[in-house]
Order: structure tokens, then sequence, then C-alpha cells
């Protein structure tokens, strides 16, 4: 099996999913220096490994609100996964549920939330883009509740969408418009075009009750660029949190002071994130900001990360840096388009597992045993 690690899954991927849905998922904002440096900023840590322990046993299981999950990472939400390959959002969360780990939801998914539930048994956890139209935010938010959604994820680091240059040079829209350049690069991926066959192009499910039933699918598009909001506030967060009654966690978070006032508000999590570098070029990595949000919080908050994790390593280092718990959101989608669906699981089990050598190599057999004393400064 010539698919070992993330870059094996990249390369295969960009073989067999049309470039506009590669570009899509791979590509950065701006330069992509952000998209690069969120990467390069986990391999530039160095950790120092204490010997002599004996580490037949590792334990990689931890606890996340109130769940106890065989790995400390997780599916991070993510919009219009059906382009990348048909029916990968049901994948995902039949996978979490077999292997045991949390898959969120994203607003923009291309299946409903209820069907996922169903097929989930409850266990998916839902990402809430804030729409403009409060009575559409309002109604999103009772539909999760009443599916009985455990955790809530609001993401506040897109008050505008960051300039993403190969989408806009691929000129990506939904409906996918006709050109002769799509038309050539479909030619090319036969096995995606018969999945997308089999499966009806990829809509914004969660969305479109929303939207004018006689709308035209270049209307409902329109529809969905105005919802997008740059009204998120602090008012309207207290306001979502008044209204959600289990768990709320901020995703989209780089700063302490941040981090400090979501936990005064209310939320029960952060996750420091730079979406995967796909909002502020410039930002900081988001394992370099994670040590000061730690600092903020105190150690007992719920701190996740994501941006840049490609392997168990990189989730040890996380952790020994002061998170819970990491999420992923190139890394599986590479593996199903890599793959046709049938490497997620693998891709799972290698970051399974290279998190559990990772453990046993640094002399540790448990994730609360991870540290700063183990991370070289
Ligand atoms: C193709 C794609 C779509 C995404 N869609 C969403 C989304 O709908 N909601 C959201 O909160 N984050 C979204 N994100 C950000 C991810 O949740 C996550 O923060 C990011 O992918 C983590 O970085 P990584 O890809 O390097 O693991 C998206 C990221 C990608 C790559």
């Amino acid at each position: 099996m010539d698919l070992t690690c993330y870059d094996d899954f990249r390369r295969v991927a960009r073989r067999r999913v049309p470039r506009l849905a590669f570009d899509y998922l791979d590509g950065g904002s701006g330069t992509e220096a952000g998209l690069v440096e969120s990467v390069a900023a986990f391999e530039r840590i160095r950790l120092i490994p204490e010997s002599l322990v004996n580490v037949d046993q590792v334990d990689t299981s931890c606890e996340l609100f109130g769940h106890r999950f065989a790995q400390p990472f997780g599916f991070a939400p993510l919009g219009l996964t059906g382009l990348i390959w048909p029916g990968t959002d049901m994948l995902l969360a039949k996978t979490a549920v077999e292997r045991n780990i949390p898959h969120i939801l994203s607003t923009a998914a291309t299946t409903t939330i209820e069907d996922i539930s169903r097929a989930s048994g409850g266990h998916s956890w839902f990402q809430l883009y804030v729409a403009r139209d409060e009575a559409v935010a309002d109604d999103i938010v009772d539909r999760v509740d009443q599916l009985g959604v455990d955790v809530l994820f609001v993401t506040v680091d897109v008050p505008v969408p960051g300039r993403r240059l190969r989408d806009i040079r691929n000129g990506l829209k939904l409906p996918l418009q006709p050109s002769l350049r799509l038309a050539v690069d479909l030619a090319r991926r036969p096995s995606w075009c018969a999945a997308l066959a089999r499966s009806g192009a990829p809509r914004l499910a969660n969305l479109e009750r929303y939207a004018d039933p006689a709308a035209t699918a270049g209307q409902l598009a329109a529809f969905m660029a105005t919802q997008s909001s740059g009204r998120l506030d602090w008012a309207v967060l207290e306001r979502l949190r008044k209204r959600w009654p289990r768990k709320l966690v901020v995703k989209g978070i780089l700063s302490p002071q941040v981090a400090a006032r979501s936990k005064e508000m209310g939320a029960d999590g952060v996750v420091v994130s730079t979406h995967g570098g796909r909002q502020l070029n410039s930002a900081i990595a988001s394992i370099d900001a994670l040590p000061a949000i730690r600092a903020a919080v105190g150690p007992d908050f719920p701190v996740l990360i994501d941006s840049g994790v490609r392997s168990g390593e990189h989730v040890a280092k996380a952790i020994a840096r002061g998170a819970d718990f990491a999420l992923m959101g190139r890394l599986p989608l590479m593996a199903i388009g890599a793959s046709g669906g049938k490497g997620l699981a693998l891709a799972v089990d290698q970051v399974a597992d290279d998190l559990a050598r990772t453990l046993a190599l640094l002399g540790v057999t448990s994730l609360d045993q991870l540290g700063p004393h183990l991370v070289a400064s």
C-alpha cells in the first residue's frame, strides 16, 4: 500500500479529484504563506524524549465534553465536502462512530444535519455559521437543538471570506459553471464523475430551505452569499449563548484576550485555528498561538486546536503545548479524495498509530503525561 501519510494521500487525490475541487480543498488565502506556515510551525517544534520507561501499554483515549473518545483527534467541520467526493459527509460521520472519534458537521455541508444525526445515532456535532438574517440563524440553532446535538461550534473567523486566489482563478461557484476547461478537467476524472452522477450535484443542504423554493440554482447561490455575516460580534454571540442550551465552543480564535473573554461569556471551550490558512494569510500559526491562549484560559478549560495537523506526531505536539484535542480538516478529505472513500479509516488508523508510537518514543504512556517539559524551547 503506497498511501502511508498525508503527502501520499494528497498526491493521489490530486490525480483523482477535478482540479477546481482539489484546489478548493488544498488552497489557502492570498499568497498561501499562512497555509504553509501552519504546517511548518508544527514541524519546527522539537521534542525531548525521556527513555527508560516501560511503554508496553500506551493509552491515547481521552475525555471531551462528557464523552470518552478513543483518540484525542477528530474531524473538523468542512463545507462543500460533496465537491471533493460525493457522500463525504456521511462517510465522515459513520467512520467517526466506528473509530469513536468526534465529527463536526458544517452549516455549509452537502448533507443535512437531520440525515447525519439519524445515521450517526446523534454522535455528530454541529458547526454554525451565523447567518445575517437572525430568523435563519435562530431556526438552524433550534433544528440542531431539537435533534439533541451535544455540542455547537460557532465559527467566528469568517467576518468576510478570505481571498482564495485558486478558487477565483478556477471560477469556482455553485452551481458549477460549464466551461471548456471544466469539461476537460472532468473528462480526466471518470471515477469522480461516475460517483457524482450517482449522487447528484453538491448542494448546501442545510440552508436550501431558507431560500425561495422557486429560486434557480444561481439565485440560490446568490442568496447563500448574502447570508454570510460580517455582523457577528459579542452581542450576537451572547444571544446565541442564551439560546443554545448545551455545550458551546467558539471556533477560530488566535488571540488570548478573545479566548479569555469567550470563557467569561460562558463558552465551554475554544478552537485555536487559522481556518486552515484560508482566512487572514498573515495570521500567527495556531500551534504558536496555543501556549498564550492556554495561559489566558487556565489549565482546566477545554482548548482544541486545528490548522496544519497532518500526523499523530502533530497531535502529540499540540497536546504537549497545551491543547486538549486536535481537529483535522484536509487530512481526512485528502484520504477520501485519494481512495474514493476507502482510505478514510486507513488514514485515521495511521494517525492513531503514529500518535501511540510518538508517545512510546517520548517515554510516556498516556496523554496527561505530555507537557511543555518535553518541548525543546
Ligand atoms: C475545504 C475546507 C472547507 C472548510 N469549511 C469550513 C466550514 O464550513 N466551517 C468551518 O468552521 N470551518 C471550515 N473549514 C476550516 C476547518 O474546519 C479547519 O479549521 C481547517 O481545515 C483546519 O486546517 P487543516 O485543513 O490544515 O487541518 C474548512 C476548511 C477546508 C480545507
